[in-house]
C-alpha cells in the first residue's frame, strides 16, 4: 500500500489509472500539469509517483528533476508513449527507478510499482539502521561509536580523575589531540582553572623558552619588566605542549625538571618558582625514533609514556565516518543557516571508502565545503571533493546488492526482517566473507553486523 501520485495530461489514463491502483489497495492521486504537482509536493510527500514524459507546461523530466530535489525518497516511474524510449533512458540516469509504454500492460505496471515500494521501503529501512548507530557519546565534542573511540573516552575518564598524572597523546595529524587533551582537562578537577597550550613547532628555542618560563626584567635588551610565562599561568590547570617532537633538548630537561619537581626558573632568574600543573603533551611524530637519533631525551620519553593514548587514524574507524560526517552537516547547516538534510546513501560510502590522510580535519572541510555547495537536498557526489579509485568499484557491488534484495523482496512478499536477513549475507558475500567489509558496505559498524549474525543464526565462512 503506498501514496501514489499519478501525473498525465491525458484524462481516460488519470481515471483508468486512478481506479486500476485504488483496486490494487493503494492510495491515489493525480495531476494534469507538473506545475499543479509541485504545488501539492510542498504540502505531502507520496511513495511513488508515475510521470508522463509529454506534459503541457514543463515536461516529464523537468518534473522529474524538480522531483528529485525535494526527496530523493520519492520512487518516480516514467510513462512514454511510443518512441521516446531514448528520453525514457534518460530519465533513468535522472533517478527514475523505471519506465512503462503506453499502452499499458496492467500486469507489468503492478510489479513495477510493487518494485518500486520495495525499494523505498529498503532505503527508508537503512535510513534506520544509520540512525540507530548514531548514539552519541559524553566527553563534550568528541563524537563517535567505533571500539577505538570508545577506548578513548575511558581513557579520557580514567586520567581526567588522576590530576597530577602527566599524559602524552599520539596520533597522525587531524585524528583529534587537541580535542582529547581540552576534553582530559574540562572532565577534571583542573576545569575551572587555566587550560594553556602551545606549539612547540612554532617558535624557535629561545622564544619559545620566553613563553613557556617568562622572564626577569633586564633578561634581555628589551625585557624591561618581569613577565610571567605560561606555565606559571597554567598554575593549577593544565599545560597543552603540542607537537613536543619539536622541542629542543635544553628545553625538554626544563620541562622534565617541571614534571618532576614541580618548579622551574624563569629567563635571567636564579629563583626556583613552584607550579602545580598537568602536563598534557602531544606529538605526531615517532619519539622511539627521536630517542634512538638522540633529538629526544630517553627520560623524558618514559615520563611522558606514563598514561599514552593512540588515537587512531579516520580510515581504521569507518563507522565514526559517517556519524562525524552527520555531525559536521548539522553543525555547518546551523553555521550557514542552510537546511541540507543529510548524505545520499551512495555518498556515505564513498565517505567511508576514502583514505582520510588529514583525517577528522579533513573530513570537517570537506563536509564543510559541501554544506555551502550543495544545492539539492541531501550531499551528491558533486558536491563533494574527494577521489579513489578503490571506491568506484565497491559502490557498484554494492547497488548490485541492493537491486537484487529489492527483486526477491517484490517477488516473494518477504518481511523486513528477512529483507535485513538476506542484506546482511549478500553484504558478507560480496565481501568474500570478511565482516569488516560487509560492515562498510552496509554502513554500519562490524559489531553491529555480528550481532545480527547471531540474531539470524547467520555463519558465513570465507571459502567455506
Ligand atoms: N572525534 C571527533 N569528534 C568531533 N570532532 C573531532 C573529532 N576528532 C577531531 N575532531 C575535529 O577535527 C579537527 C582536528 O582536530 P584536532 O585539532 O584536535 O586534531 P590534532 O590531532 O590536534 O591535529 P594536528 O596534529 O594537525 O594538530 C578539529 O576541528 C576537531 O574539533
Ligand atoms: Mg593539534
Amino acid at each position: 500500500m503506498a501514496l501514489i501520485y499519478v501525473v498525465d495530461d491525458d484524462s481516460v489514463i488519470r481515471s483508468n489509472l486512478h481506479d486500476y491502483l485504488e483496486l490494487e489497495g493503494h492510495e491515489v492521486e493525480t495531476f494534469s500539469s507538473g506545475e499543479d504537482t509541485l504545488l501539492r509536493l510542498d504540502k505531502d510527500t507520496p511513495d511513488v509517483m508515475l510521470i508522463d514524459l509529454k506534459l503541457p507546461g514543463i515536461d516529464g523530466l523537468e518534473l522529474l528533476e524538480k522531483v528529485k530535489e525535494t526527496s530523493q525518497l520519492i520512487e518516480v516511474i516514467i510513462i512514454t508513449g511510443h518512441g521516446d524510449i531514448s528520453t525514457a533512458v534518460q530519465a533513468m540516469k535522472l533517478g527514475a527507478r523505471d519506465y512503462i509504454k503506453k499502452p499499458f500492460d496492467m500486469d507489468e505496471l503492478s510489479i513495477i510499482i510493487h518494485k518500486a515500494e520495495s525499494a523505498r521501503k529498503i532505503d527508508e529501512h537503512l535510513a534506520y539502521l544509520h540512525k540507530e548507530e548514531q548514539v552519541r557519546m559524553g566527553f563534550g565534542e568528541i563524537i563517535g561509536t567505533s571500539d577505538a573511540i570508545k577506548e578513548v573516552f575511558r581513557f579520557v575518564s580514567q586520567v581526567a580523575e588522576s590530576p597530577k598524572t602527566t599524559v602524552l597523546i599520539r596520533g597522525e595529524t587531524g585524528t583529534g589531540k587537541e580535542l582529547v587533551a581540552r576534553a582530559i582537562h574540562n572532565n577534571s578537577e583542573r576545569k575551572d582553572k587555566p587550560f594553556i597550550e602551545v606549539n612547540c613547532s612554532a617558535f624557535q628555542e629561545t622564544l619559545l623558552e620566553a613563553e613557556l618560563f617568562g622572564h626577569e626584567a633586564g633578561a634581555y635588551t628589551d625585557a624591561k619588566q618581569r613577565k610571567k610565562g605560561l606555565v606559571e599561568i597554567s598554575h593549577e590547570g593544565s599545560f597543552f605542549l603540542d607537537e613536543i617532537g619539536d622541542m629542543s633538548l635544553g628545553l625538554q630537561s626544563k620541562v622534565l625538571k617541571v614534571i618532576e619537581e614541580q618548579v622551574f626558573r624563569r629567563v635571567g632568574g636564579t629563583k626556583l618558582i613552584s607550579v602545580d600543573t598537568r602536563i598534557i603533551s602531544a606529538t605526531s611524530r615517532n619519539l622511539e625514533q627521536l630517542t634512538s637519533e638522540d633529538k629526544f631525551r630517553e627520560d623524558l620519553y618514559y615520563r611522558l609514556n606514563v598514561a599514552m593514548i593512540e588515537l587512531p587514524p579516520l580510515r581504521e574507524r569507518g563507522e565514526d565516518i559517517t556519524l562525524l560526517a552527520e555531525h559536521f552537516v548539522s553543525v555547518y547547516n546551523a553555521e550557514f543557516k542552510r537546511n541540507v538534510r543529510g548524505i545520499l546513501p551512495e555518498v556515505k560510502q564513498q565517505l567511508i571508502d576514502y583514505r582520510w590522510p588529514g583525517n577528522v580535519r579533513e573530513l570537517k572541510n570537506v563536509i564543510e565545503r559541501a554544506v555551502l555547495f550543495e544545492e539539492g537536498e541531501y550531499i551528491s557526489f558533486d558536491s563533494i571533493r574527494i577521489t579513489d579509485s578503490k571506491q568506484a568499484a565497491r559502490t557498484s557491488d554494492f547497488r548490485l546488492v541492493k537491486e537484487s534484495l529489492i527483486e526477491d523482496f517484490a517477488e516473494g512478499g518477504i518481511s523486513l526482517d528477512e529483507v535485513e536477513r538476506s542484506l546482511i549475507e549478500k553484504a558478507l558475500k560480496s565481501a568474500n566473507g570478511n565482516q569488516t567489509k560487509a560492515a562498510k558496505l552496509l554502513g554500519i559498524s562490524r559489531e553491529k553486523i555480528k550481532y545480527r549474525m547471531k540474531k539470524f543464526d547467520i555463519q558465513y565462512l570465507a571459502n567455506g
